[in-house]
C-alpha cells in the first residue's frame, strides 16, 4: 500500500518510522512518502494561509499549495489515490473505516492546520476522487497531523503480513464478525500470581469452550459498563441463550422492541 501525506509539519509524522508501520515500511508492505506543503508555497514567507472570507477568528489554509503539492502527488503514481482529509467536521473513523481503507492501493492524507482547508480543495478533488473526511473523535485538536497517526496506524496493522499473527484482529473490540458490537475483555500473563493477585481458573482449564464463553461473559461486563450504546444498538439475534443469561446478570434485558436496555441498576464491573 502506497500512502503520502502532505504536511506543514513533516516531522509530526516521524512516529512512522517506528514501531509497528516503521518495521512495515522496512519490509516494503508500506511505501510512505511524506510532503513539505511549503515546498508548492512560492512566495518569499512560503504562506500557506489566509483571513477567512467572511470575517472571523483564526486563520484558512489557501487552496494553490494544496491544488499544486496534490496534483503532483496525483501525478507522481499509477491511477487514483483515496483522499483522506482529517477534520472534526468529518465522518467518524471506525474500525469499518478503517477495514475498507486498508483494502484501497493508494492513500494520501492531508492533514491541515489553523481553521481548515479552503472549500473549493476539497469540492475540486471530490470530482475526481474518491475523497474522505474523517473525524477520529469528539473533540478539537489543533491540527490533522495526530488524527493520521491515528489512522495510519489502525490501517497498517490490518494489512496482510503486517501483526504477526494473522489471527491477532479478529477478536479486536468493533472487529466485525463474533465479537462484533463488544469491547474485549481482560487478558493475563505468567507468573500466575502477582502481589497476591491470580489468575481466572478457567483460563488454565484448557477447556477451549469454557474459556470461549467466560471471555464473551467478560466482554459483556465491560461493554454494559463502558460502552452500554454498544449493547442498545445490537440486533438482539446476535444474542445465544448464554448471552441472554449473562445480560440478564448484568441487569439488563430485552425492551418492547426486543433490543436490549437496563432493566435494572448497574452491576459495577
Ligand atoms: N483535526 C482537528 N481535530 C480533529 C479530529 N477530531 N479528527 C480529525 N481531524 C481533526
Amino acid at each position: 500500500m502506497r500512502l503520502d501525506v502532505v504536511t506543514i509539519f513533516p516531522e509530526y509524522l516521524e512516529p512512522l518510522n517506528v514501531s509497528l508501520v516503521g518495521k512495515a515500511r522496512a519490509r516494503g508492505q508500506l511505501d510512505v512518502r511524506i510532503h513539505d506543503l511549503r515546498d508548492w508555497a512560492h512566495d518569499k514567507h512560503n504562506t500557506v494561509d489566509d483571513t477567512p472570507y467572511g470575517g472571523g477568528p483564526g486563520m484558512v489554509m489557501k487552496p494553490e499549495p494544496w491544488g499544486e503539492a496534490l496534483d503532483s502527488v496525483i501525478a507522481s503514481g499509477e491511477g487514483r489515490p483515496t483522499l483522506v482529509v482529517p477534520t472534526p467536521s468529518g465522518k467518524p473513523f471506525t474500525q469499518q473505516l478503517a477495514v475498507e481503507l486498508s483494502e484501497k492501493p493508494w492513500l494520501v492524507f492531508t492533514p491541515a492546520r489553523y481553521e481548515g482547508i479552503d472549500r473549493r480543495v476539497i469540492e475540486e478533488y471530490g470530482d475526481r476522487l474518491d475523497v474522505r473526511e474523517v473525524s477520529i473523535g469528539d473533540y478539537v485538536l489543533a491540527g490533522g497531523e495526530a488524527p493520521v497517526l491515528v489512522m495510519v496506524e489502525a490501517i497498517a496493522r490490518l494489512l496482510p503480513g503486517v501483526l504477526g499473527n494473522a489471527e491477532s484482529h479478529r477478536d479486536d473490540s468493533f472487529a466485525p464478525g463474533a465479537m462484533a458490537d463488544l469491547l474485549e475483555g481482560p487478558v493475563y500473563t505468567k507468573p500466575p500470581e502477582w502481589r497476591g493477585r491470580g489468575i481466572p481458573d478457567v483460563l488454565v482449564s484448557g477447556h477451549h469452550g469454557k474459556i470461549a464463553r467466560w471471555r464473551r461473559d467478560e466482554a459483556f461486563r465491560r461493554t454494559v459498563v463502558n460502552r452500554p450504546d454498544l449493547i442498545e444498538r445490537t440486533d438482539p439475534a446476535a444474542f445465544d441463550k448464554k448471552d441472554r443469561e449473562m445480560l440478564s446478570i448484568l441487569g439488563w434485558g430485552p425492551g418492547p422492541d426486543g433490543r436490549f436496555g437496563r432493566v435494572a441498576p448497574d452491576v459495577e464491573e
